[in-house]
């Protein structure tokens, strides 16, 4: 295992130095990388001084590093985490057998395809958050927002590097062709469409780091037990990042929580519109909104590819390892839901076959913890209101449920009902605008929009009120 080089040109833990063609073939993407950035990432302060963290190793401790930099000298690399000696295989047709350090030739497509669709959402999320920096509720939360930015822009990196270390001339493409494709371009989109989609305010960056980052979680880690080993390492340091995003997200949403259940007490009422808070039910709509577009990432109920990237080794399930089956699940059945003219119903499938439902089931679960929370702070707030995941068929335009009309609570609905309910199911144009007209930027230290609470605490054991971003 190569030693980090955290001052080479590109630093990296992989030997970067030892592989002259690689090296170079690197250094001529990293300019195009940040011109990318500069035109597509942040549309502003991109050389105001930001409190950052910096990858600088991949051990326990040292991986993580504070200190005010501007974005575009953000040192970028290519880090993968400590290999584990004589890794085996651990599911499908390949189990038990040896990691593999190489591409298998029969592999290679699939393999090259699930790289550059993971790698595509990084850049595209960038893309889609370009301009909240403009109207942070905070400069807490517009650090936040810019560590995510470059650590998707890393893990674009990341991407990068298994495309041209193991795919040649066609990975090369690949790559540039991941600067090339931008969210929302009508000629040469994003490849995933609830990635072309614009994040229009920071309640829907919070929502969004909370549900859709969430879908990247279980992809890479599902990806993280792929038999291909630099894969495997690359998402697993990947989701040591990842886990930020997470909690942006879920204290986002939750300081949001706090602070509409805050007006609600000092006005003693449910609409606190008027005092520059978000009503609970507009919350309740935009959990509604991201729970069920992100659902749809995880593909249909049961799937050939899925089933064919599991047989074959490239992808298995969220923490395989720690399941006690046979990791094969060609004769292991489960149920998953099956919607037809008649209702809503369920069919038995293999579990070979369902695994999209698995992975989905997986972060349905994980969804929940953050609505339990939220829902604490309402209650000790004195607050009777309890936010909740919509049915697994609510909004759906993926699978089974595509077609059909579901109410929130699961009823199969006609067409005329959800027209007369959905403003008061999914945010109208009235809320988005509400929420819109709260969107001012503030720059002051430790100053809050007032539709938000201030975070707990600071990050890294500064004060809230640190010039997290020096204006
Ligand atoms: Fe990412
Ligand atoms: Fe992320």
């Amino acid at each position: 295992m190569a030693l980090v080089d955290i001052d080479a040109k590109i630093p990296n833990n992989v030997g970067l130095a030892d592989d002259r063609r690689l090296q170079r073939a690197l250094e001529q993407w990293q300019p195009k990388f940040i011109r990318w950035w500069e035109d597509m990432g942040p549309a502003a302060f991109q050389r105001n001084p930001v409190f950052l963290r910096t990858a600088v190793d991949v051990g326990q401790e040292g991986w993580a590093n504070f200190g005010h930099v501007e974005m575009p000298d953000y040192r970028w690399g290519v880090f993968l985490a400590e290999p584990t000696p004589d890794r085996k295989i651990a599911f499908g047709d390949h189990k038990g057998e040896d990691a593999w350090q190489e591409v298998p030739g029969e592999y290679r497509a699939d393999l090259r395809r699930l790289i550059v669709v993971q790698g595509d959402t990084e850049p595209a999320s960038v893309e889609q958050q370009r301009k909240l920096s403009l109207t942070a509720p905070s400069l807490y939360d517009m650090r936040n927002l810019f560590q995510v930015n470059v650590e998707e822009g890393r893990h674009l990196w990341a991407m990068v590097y298994l495309l041209h270390r193991y795919f040649g001339r066609d990975g090369r493409e690949d790559a540039d062709e991941m600067l090339e494709r931008h969210s929302g371009d009508a000629d040469n989109p994003r490849i995933l469409g609830a990635f072309n989609e614009e994040t229009p305010d920071w309640l829907s960056f919070f929502m969004f780091t909370y549900f859709t980052d969430r879908d990247g979680k279980y992809q890479l880690a599902s990806l993280r037990e792929s038999a291909f080993d630099p894969l495997s390492r690359t998402c697993d340091f990947m989701l040591k990042e990842e886990a930020h995003h997470m909690f942006v997200g879920a204290t986002g949403v939750g300081r949001v929580v706090q602070r509409t259940a805050e007006l609600m007490r000092e006005h003693d009422t449910d609409d606190i519109t008027s005092f520059g808070g978000i009503n609970l039910n507009v919350l309740q709509k935009y959990i509604n909104f991201h729970y069920s577009v992100s659902l749809d990432l995880f593909g249909a109920e049961t799937s050939t590819n899925a089933a064919n990237y599991f047989a074959a080794g490239l992808k298995g399930r969220f923490q395989e390892e720690r399941r006690d089956d046979d990791h094969q699940l060609k004769s292991v059945m489960r149920l998953v839901p099956e919607a037809t003219d008649e209702g809503v119903g369920s069919r038995e499938v293999t579990q070979l076959s369902a695994l999209n439902e698995t992975l989905r089931d997986d972060y349905s679960e994980d969804c929940e913890k953050g609505l339990v929370r939220w829902n604490r702070t309402l209650a000790e707030a004195g607050v009777s209101f309890e936010l909740r995941l919509p049915h697994v068929g609510f909004n759906r335009n993926v699978g089974t449920f595509k077609g059909y009309r579901l109410s929130p609570t699961g009823d199969m609905i006609s067409e005329e009902q959800w027209e007369a309910n959905v403003d008061e199911w999914l945010p109208s144009d009235a809320d988005r605008a509400h929420v819109q007209s709260l969107m001012v930027g503030v720059s002051e230290p430790g100053k809050m929009a007032s539709w938000v609470a201030p975070p707990s605490r600071g990050i890294n054991q500064k004060p809230v009120e640190f010039e997290y971003v020096r204006i």
